[in-house]
C-alpha cells in the first residue's frame, strides 16, 4: 500500500498508476461493506470543510454523508459564508482553516485558488470541480467503468461535446489508465492544449492514443464508453443560447450511439439537459450507467478521505 495520507487531490495527474487502484480496491470494499450495514468510523472525530461557490447536488450530499459514515463531520460553506476572496486572500484562508480543520474539499471557479489553498494551508485539499478539473467525477466514473466492464486499460472512451473540465479530467484519467479517449467537439470549443500534451505524456506510457477531432460519428466509431456533459457549465449561463445552436450536432442521440460498440455504456456526471446534450432514449437506455455512476461518487469520494485524511 501507498501511504496517502496529507495528500491532496488537485487534478488526477497528481496521483500515480497505484495510488489510483488504491482508491478503487478501498472504494469497492467500502462499497460491498455499505451494502451488508458494515461501518467503518476510521476517521472519528475528523472534520472536513466543503467550501461551494457554485451549487451541486451529488458532489454536496455525497462528501457530507460519506464523512458521516465515515464518523466524522462535514462543515458546509457557501460562497457568501466565508471572507474567502471578499475580504481576505486564499492564502490567509487556508492557513486559518488549517488550525481547525482535517482537511479542505472545494467547488470554485479558478483552478489557481485550490493550487493556492493546499499550497499556503497544511491540511490536504481536495478538488470538488473547478473551472479546468474534475478528478472526484472522473475516478468515480472509471471506478464504475472497472466495475462494469472489469478491466480498463484497451477500452476506448468517446467524449463528445465542449472542451471543458469533464472533457481535461477525462482525458488526464483515460491516458493514466491506458484507455483510448477520442474526443469530438466543435471548433473554439475543444479541450486546452496543454492539458492534451500532459495526456498525451501518459498515453505514451501507457501506449493508448489520444484522438481531439470536430466529428462526433468518427469519435464514437467503435467505443465502449460514450460520455458526454452540458454544453454551458456552471458560470457560462449567459453562454446557453449561442453554444446551443454551436452544439447542435453533437447530441448523443440513438443514431449516434448506432456507431459505438453494441455493449457501449452511457455515462454523464449529471446534472443533464435531457434534450440538449442527450435524449431520453439514450440516458435511460440499457446501456445508461448514469445513476451507478452518481452513487458510486459516494464509495469513491469516502475511500479518497479514508485515504488522504
Ligand atoms: N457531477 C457533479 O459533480 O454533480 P453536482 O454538480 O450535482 O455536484
Ligand atoms: N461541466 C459541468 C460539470 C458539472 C458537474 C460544469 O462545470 O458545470
Amino acid at each position: 500500500a501507498v501511504n496517502m495520507k496529507g495528500k491532496s487531490l488537485i487534478e488526477i495527474n497528481d496521483l500515480s498508476l497505484e495510488e489510483i487502484y488504491q482508491i478503487f480496491d478501498l472504494s469497492a470494499t467500502l462499497k460491498q461493506d455499505r451494502l451488508i450495514g458494515k461501518k467503518h468510523h476510521v476517521l472519528e472525530g475528523k472534520k472536513l470543510g466543503m467550501i461551494f461557490s457554485k451549487p451541486s447536488t451529488r458532489t454536496r450530499v455525497s462528501f457530507e454523508v460519506g464523512i458521516y459514515e465515515l464518523g466524522g463531520i462535514g462543515l458546509y460553506f457557501n460562497q457568501n459564508d466565508l471572507q474567502l476572496k471578499k475580504s481576505e486572500s486564499v492564502s490567509d484562508t487556508a492557513k486559518v482553516l488549517s488550525r481547525y480543520l482535517d482537511g479542505i474539499m472545494i467547488r470554485t471557479f479558478e483552478h489557481q485558488d485550490v493550487i493556492d489553498l493546499a499550497k499556503y494551508g497544511s491540511i490536504p485539499v481536495i478538488n470538488g470541480l473547478t473551472d479546468l478539473h474534475h478528478p472526484c467525477q472522473v475516478l468515480t466514473d472509471l471506478f464504475t467503468i472497472l466495475e462494469k466492464k472489469r478491466k480498463l486499460q484497451g477500452l476506448k472512451l468517446a467524449y463528445i461535446g465542449d472542451g471543458n473540465n469533464m472533457a481535461h479530467s477525462l482525458l488526464h484519467g483515460c491516458s493514466k489508465v491506458g484507455m483510448d479517449i477520442s474526443i469530438a467537439s466543435p471548433s473554439g470549443y475543444k479541450p486546452l492544449d496543454f492539458v492534451v500534451e500532459e495526456s498525451m505524456k501518459n498515453a505514451k506510457y501507457m501506449g493508448s492514443k489520444i484522438e481531439i477531432l470536430e466529428n462526433p460519428i468518427e469519435a464514437v466509431k467503435n467505443a465502449d464508453i460514450i460520455y458526454t456533459d452540458v454544453w454551458a457549465s456552471m458560470g457560462q449561463e449567459k453562454e446557453a443560447e449561442e453554444r446551443k445552436k454551436k452544439f447542435i450536432k453533437y447530441q448523443v442521440n440513438p443514431e449516434l450511439v448506432k456507431h459505438a460498440k453494441e455493449d457501449y455504456l452511457f455515462m454523464h456526471c449529471l446534472p443533464a439537459h435531457r434534450g440538449d446534450e442527450v435524449v431520453d432514449e439514450v440516458a435511460d437506455s440499457a446501456n445508461s450507467v448514469i445513476f451507478d455512476e452518481a452513487e458510486n461518487r459516494l464509495h469513491v469520494q469516502k475511500a479518497i478521505m479514508a485515504l488522504v485524511l
